[in-house]
């Protein structure tokens, strides 16, 4: 059983997508552990992005992700960190592979409507930079 963190971006809950993008995760065995709408001030979104500080979108990016709220939570499930990667589709949703959140959802390299961690180490800073212990509930399966 693992953990990881995913996010619907501003674009996404802009566009209503909180519920499609949700049901694609459970829809493949995973299962919501702890989940939220907050609105991150851009300090808050470059300490999210910290990993990405020298990058040359990390500015756009950023502003990008406190223009409005989000929807964070954590997902649990047998290799959850790359069952996400999958199901999320590539960076650049001209690049996904059909039938991914990007590819069907997405048009834009930025605004690509969700996050998902790239690996163990990612998973938990990221986890732990928005949920507490107690507010992460086991699933139980
Ligand atoms: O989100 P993912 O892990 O697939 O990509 P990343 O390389 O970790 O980049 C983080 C986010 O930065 C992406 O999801 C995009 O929103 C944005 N990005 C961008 O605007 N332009 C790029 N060339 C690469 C990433
Ligand atoms: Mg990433």
């Amino acid at each position: 059983m693992e953990r990881t963190l995913s996010i619907v971006k501003p674009d996404g809950v802009k566009k209503n997508l909180v519920g499609d993008v949700v049901g694609r995760f459970e829809k493949n065995g995973l299962s919501v552990a702890a989940l939220k709408m907050i609105r991150l001030s851009r300090d808050e979104a470059k300490g999210f992005y910290i990993v990405h500080k020298e990058r040359p979108f990390y500015e756009s990016l950023t502003d990008f992700m406190s223009e409005g709220p989000i929807v964070v939570m954590v997902l649990e499930g047998e290799n959850a960190i790359s069952k996400v990667r999958g199901i999320m589709g590539a960076t650049n949703p001209k690049e996904a592979a059909q039938g991914t959140i990007r590819a069907d959802l997405a048009s834009d390299i930025e605004r690509n409507i969700v996050h998902g961690s790239d690996s163990p180490e990612s998973a938990k800073y990221e986890i732990g930079y928005f949920f507490s212990s107690l507010e992460i509930v086991n699933s139980g399966k």
